[in-house]
């Protein structure tokens, strides 16, 4: 039986977030804004990566530490070549994990069915709307929505299921789109969650009085097609979860902003470059990519994990306030969703 460390406020940490790369080929304008991640930024050095034997290193020994859940993320994740190879290797390592992966879908078409056959258990993909014009401003490379229609399909062909749609709500830019988002949906069994827009990193601009609050989204669709409140899953699910009241299926929120969940929150990051993040809103991460490369045995790494989780007491999105709101904090596009 696997061990579990505890946080400073009694949490376990069950999930690992992997980003395998911190580019992108979208650039949405909530993540990765044109005007800061133009030309000239400078991404990550390839020899800087983790390779898929060190991700698949740590992973084991996270999950000797407990965790059960391991999500791919970037970036986008499917820009890193020869992926499968990865989810095969952490496949390998335990049959029962759950094995998922955030993608933006671009190029999902292609690579469904070998991250099916490579073991992936399932998909989330972004997705702001269904209208073209809408979502091609939102990912600011005009690229058309379509496209990650017929990745999703692909996904679901492949059996990639259950599938979840990510749909981050921005005021004015896409808050008139979010019923549209949940018919289209409905009696699909996607779920659709739609996240409130965040103040993470610190390129976005974010102000809060862009977010669309939860209670908003839940109240404009269930005007339509009335919702009831559903329990959630696990203890820690970020998602709150809704019932369409007629049998079409479910929704969900990702209130961040207006409920923040850090309480129950039992997630760590990795970046492309090997730093362990244990907040979304961290400003520093522990480099473990040196311990790697430096000769550490699985025991030293164990002992620095446990010491890092073991002080560990963020809580961001319950303290956010105007003192925290302007530090520089770690990219999105860094550490993932
Ligand atoms: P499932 O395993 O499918 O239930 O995944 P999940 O509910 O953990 O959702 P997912 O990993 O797809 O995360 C959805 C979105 O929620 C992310 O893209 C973030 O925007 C937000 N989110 C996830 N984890 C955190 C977190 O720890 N803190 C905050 N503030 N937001 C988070
Ligand atoms: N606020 C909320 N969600 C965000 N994402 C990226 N940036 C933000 C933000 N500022 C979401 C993406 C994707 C996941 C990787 O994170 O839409 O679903
Ligand atoms: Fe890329 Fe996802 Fe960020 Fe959009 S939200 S720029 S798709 S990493
Ligand atoms: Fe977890 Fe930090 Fe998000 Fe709170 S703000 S839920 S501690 S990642």
């Amino acid at each position: 039986m696997a061990s579990v460390l505890k946080d400073l406020l009694g949490r376990p940490l069950r999930d690992l977030r992997i980003s395998v790369t911190d580019r992108c080929n979208f650039r949405c304008t909530y993540c990765m804004p044109k005007e800061v991640f133009g030309k000239e930024f400078q991404f990550l050095p390839r020899a800087g990566l983790l390779t898929f034997e060190e991700i698949t290193r740590l992973s084991r020994i996270f999950i000797s530490q407990g965790v059960r859940k391991l999500r791919i993320t970037g970036g986008e994740p499917l820009l890193r070549r020869d992926l499968p190879r990865l989810v095969a290797q952490l496949r390998a390592i335990d049959k029962g994990v759950d094995l998922t992966l955030t993608t933006n879908g671009s190029l999902l078409k292609e690579q469904a069915h070998d991250l099916k056959a490579a073991g992936l258990s399932r998909i989330t993909v972004s997705l702001d709307s269904l209208d073209d014009a809408v979502f091609r401003a939102m990912n600011d490379v005009d690229f058309p929505v379509t496209r990650v229609l017929d990745g999703i399909e692909a996904a679901r062909a492949a059996g990639l299921v259950p599938i979840k749609i990510n749909t981050v709500v921005k005021r004015g830019v896409n808050d008139d789109h979010v019923v549209d988002l949940a018919r289209h949906f409905r009696g699909t069994g996607f779920t659709v969650r739609f996240i409130e827009y965040m103040d993470v990193g610190s390129t976005n601009g974010w102000r809060l009085d862009d977010v669309v609050p939860a209670a908003e989204v839940i109240q404009r669709i269930s005007a339509e097609m009335p919702l009831e409140p559903l329990d959630s899953q696990y203890r820690g699910e970020v998602a709150e979860r809704w019932r369409y009241r007629d049998g079409g299926g479910e929704v969900g929120v990702i209130a961040s902003v207006t409920q923040p969940f850090c309480q129950d929150c039992t997630r760590a990051r990795l970046s492309a470059d090997g730093a362990l993040y244990t907040c979304l809103f961290a400003t520093t991460g522990q480099d473990l990519r040196s311990l790697l490369r430096n000769g550490a045995t699985d025991d030293d790494i164990v002992a620095t994990l446990a010491t890092i989780w073991g002080r560990r007491d963020d809580r961001y999105s319950e303290i956010r306030s105007e003192e925290t709101a302007g530090a520089a904090r770690v990219e999105m596009s860094r550490i993932g969703g």
